[in-house]
């Protein structure tokens, strides 16, 4: 099964979006035929420095190589370096119903909060409907906020092959249901716009100080505490083994245990598990050409399947000939 997924150069990586969502993307791997993509034209819609976007794609790829991803077997690549995804957005375009955009939560949500929309913010649908359909693919795993995207996508096809034929394959989305929301340090969803988040690739003894920050209640520390209300359990529960959890359960349930304590365990338990991604993080930093070579060597694996389904499209529309 072909599997695609993109990726928003958006920088720093933090502990929930790798349990709730790349540790499952990362793991579809082993069985399914893999493209991951740095979504870097997606990103202008946002107008970011030009000296931004660059850096940032290559930082997120350096991020997915240390996490896992498996440059030999996954196609990984950047948007832009496919250049021909733009004229399939065309082409997918002029079959698109402007009310199908006009309905899209994401954009509502961004004019909503004041932003004045460009055009590339509008169409970016299309774009991400073109970077599914000229794969083929037929599996999409995304976070919740994407589903609508997706369905955009499926009308969007169903509406080409109708006029033109049976020419691109209709998607699924696999919607990636984190386990739990990893909270963050406020106890809140762990995110980026919180300004609550624990990096996986930040320095050691930052990530050790914002563990010991923490919120907790108020429970002294010879009273039992419920283990299920407590955000240090929360995150223990990702990273330590299942019997060192129950311990922690125990120890919780029973009294006579500081949260401090267990703060201070979870701190060691969190470094060591990003530890060997780390080393191999920091091997990545030094040879940053070998992440280009990888990004390139990607590109050229993706658009030999680009160049097939674009000649099928223009062909079929009617252009060239
Ligand atoms: P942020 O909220 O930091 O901007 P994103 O919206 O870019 O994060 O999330 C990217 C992916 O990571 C999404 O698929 C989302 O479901 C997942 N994710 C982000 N934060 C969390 C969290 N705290 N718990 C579980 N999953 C998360
Ligand atoms: N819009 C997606 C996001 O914000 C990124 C993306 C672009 C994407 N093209 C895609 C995701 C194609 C899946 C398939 O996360």
């Amino acid at each position: 099964m072909r599997v695609l997924s993109g990726i928003q150069p958006s920088g720093g990586l933090h502990v929930g979006n790798f349990f709730g969502a790349m540790r499952q993307q990362l793991g579809l791997q082993a069985e399914h035929d893999c493209f991951y993509f740095i979504a870097d034209y997606h990103a202008l819609t946002s107008n970011p420095a030009p000296g931004e976007i660059a850096k940032r794609t290559v930082g997120v790829a350096m991020d997915y190589i240390a996490l896992g991803l498996d440059t030999e077997k996954t196609v990984f690549w950047r948007q832009s370096d496919v250049p021909e995804v733009t004229e399939l957005a065309w082409l997918l375009s002029c079959v698109t119903p402007l009310g199908l955009l006009q309905r899209c939560v994401n954009y509502k949500d961004k004019v909503a909060q004041g932003l004045s929309p460009n055009h590339g913010l509008f169409a970016y649908p299309v774009l991400q409907a073109a970077d599914i359909l000229m794969y083929k693919s037929d599996l999409v795993p995304v976070g919740a906020d994407q589903k609508q995207h997706i369905e955009v996508t499926r009308d969007i096809a169903i509406r080409f092959n109708n006029n033109y034929g049976e020419i691109l394959t209709i998607p699924r989305e696999q919607i990636i249901e984190s386990a739990a929301i990893v909270p963050g340090l406020d106890g809140q969803k762990m995110s980026k716009s919180y300004g609550n988040t624990i990096e996986i690739f930040e320095p050691e003894d930052s990530i050790k100080k914002k563990i010991m920050r923490i919120v907790t209640d108020s429970t002294p520390v010879e009273e039992p505490k419920d283990p299920d209300k407590c955000n240090v359990f929360a995150l223990l529960k990702l990273v330590a083994s299942a019997d060192e959890l129950s311990e922690w359960e125990n120890k919780y349930r029973s009294g006579g245990m500081g949260y401090g304590e267990a703060k201070k365990r979870l701190a060691e338990l969190m470094i060591d598990y990003f530890k060997p991604f780390r080393e191999k993080r920091a091997h990545l930093e030094s040879n940053p050409d070998s992440v280009k070579e990888i990004l390139a060597d990607g590109a050229k694996r993706a658009r030999a399947v680009a160049a097939e389904t674009l000649a099928q499209a223009r062909k079929a529309v009617g252009l060239g000939g």
